[in-house]
């Protein structure tokens, strides 16, 4: 039995409650089906600024009746402290997801990204401090490395962020390094690189790489590739970064007041990834004919990133089950499926 399976038998048999804020949206919500699917009592919070009522039902449909009694939805906005403290009460342990991501909406909108990002975080440190829960885990982000060139990229060793988006998650981790040494607040910071999975949102000026370009061919459109080609990501399959939330909420105090990388410690550049995806779609009948159309880089983005997993796997013992390649076998069945105008 892995660690992963142990402690997932452990929660079944003594269930928690946890509070997932940003649940409607891709990470949320696939946190909330494991849950579920484990027993637990789950507190969600969402103000669907970018996550869907969708979601959630996809979610009840998903698990049993009795499962989804456990699930009780504030639609509320992390900005209000006396929101996320009324979330914050009863819990033990919380999964801090809530934000605004891309490095494009940061650029063009700072500002509702850092009220957001920032004065959002704080009030949910505020309130989960103040409510006494006994695990807090924050969604960081592998933007945080910045312009730093070293690969494969070690928490220790971060540069200048490239974008607000960044700053914000950064600022993540000084408040929520300060809170321990001025409150003895420990938290864990999950540097997520690239997840995809179900549930992305393939929609929307700010959609992530995997799902635009899977509806772009599914749809027969064209499929931009900024730069080269060669900017590579450290692409992660949902269910390593569900495994990664478990073990941080249920780590020992020793493992805490730490941020650790969430990735697969793989790299793919953009050019294998058109490739990768294209061929699976064909193994689901959807042939794309089209080369991809390349443009200028985008302003914020960095060149290269690949995890280094050592410190997740030592301290929390998260053992990725899924590479590239199978998360994204899984993830195309899905897409196919929730695309009813396919060509197939
Ligand atoms: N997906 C990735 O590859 C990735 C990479 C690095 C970091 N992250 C971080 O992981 C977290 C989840 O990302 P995601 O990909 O699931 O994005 P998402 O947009 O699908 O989910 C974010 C959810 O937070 C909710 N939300 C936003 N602002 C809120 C507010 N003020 N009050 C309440 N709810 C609010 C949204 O409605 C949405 O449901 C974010 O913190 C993001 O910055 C994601």
């Amino acid at each position: 039995m892995t660690k992963y399976q142990q402690i997932q038998q452990e929660l079944k048999n003594s269930p928690k409650t946890w509070l997932v804020t940003g649940v409607a949206g891709f990470i949320g919500s696939n946190l909330l089906e494991t849950l579920l699917s484990l027993n637990q009592r789950v507190v969600g919070l969402d103000n669907f600024i970018t996550g869907y009522q969708h979601n959630l039902d996809k979610v009840q449909g998903s698990v049993s009746e009795e499962e989804w009694q456990g699930f009780r939805f504030i639609e509320g906005d992390i900005c209000n402290l006396d929101t996320c403290k009324d979330a914050c009460h009863g819990v033990d342990y919380v999964l801090h997801q809530a934000a605004l991501g891309s490095v494009p909406r940061s650029l063009v909108d700072p500002i509702t990204t850092n009220s957001t990002n920032i004065s959002g975080f704080l009030n949910m440190l505020v309130a989960a401090r103040d409510a006494e829960v006994q695990s807090f885990t924050y969604a960081a982000s592998s933007s945080t490395y910045g312009d730093h060139p070293a690969l494969p990229k070690v928490e220790e060793n971060i540069g200048n962020p490239l974008s607000p988006y960044a700053v914000t998650k950064y600022v993540n981790e000084l408040y929520a390094s300060v809170f321990v040494r001025s409150y003895g607040f420990k938290t864990i910071g999950l540097r997520y690189f690239n997840i995809f999975g179900k549930r992305q949102d393939p929609n929307g000026a700010y959609a992530a790489v995997i799902p635009l370009w899977t509806a772009a061919m599914i749809n027969d459109d064209t499929v931009f590739i900024n730069g080269d080609g060669e900017t590579s990501r450290d692409f992660c399959f949902i269910e390593n970064a569900v495994q990664a939330n478990i073990h941080a909420a249920t780590a020992t105090d020793e493992a805490k007041d730490s941020v650790y990388n969430v990735a697969v410690g793989d790299r793919t550049t953009l050019n294998e990834l058109f490739s990768l995806i294209k061929h699976n779609l064909a193994e689901h009948g959807i042939v794309y004919g089209q080369d991809p159309s390349y443009r200028d880089f985008r302003a914020g983005d960095v060149r290269h990133s690949q995890a280094d997993t050592t410190k997740i796997e030592t301290f929390l013992g998260y053992q990725p089950e899924y590479t590239v390649g199978a998360g994204i076998e899984k993830a195309m069945g899905w897409y196919v499926h929730l695309s009813p105008g396919s060509r197939k």
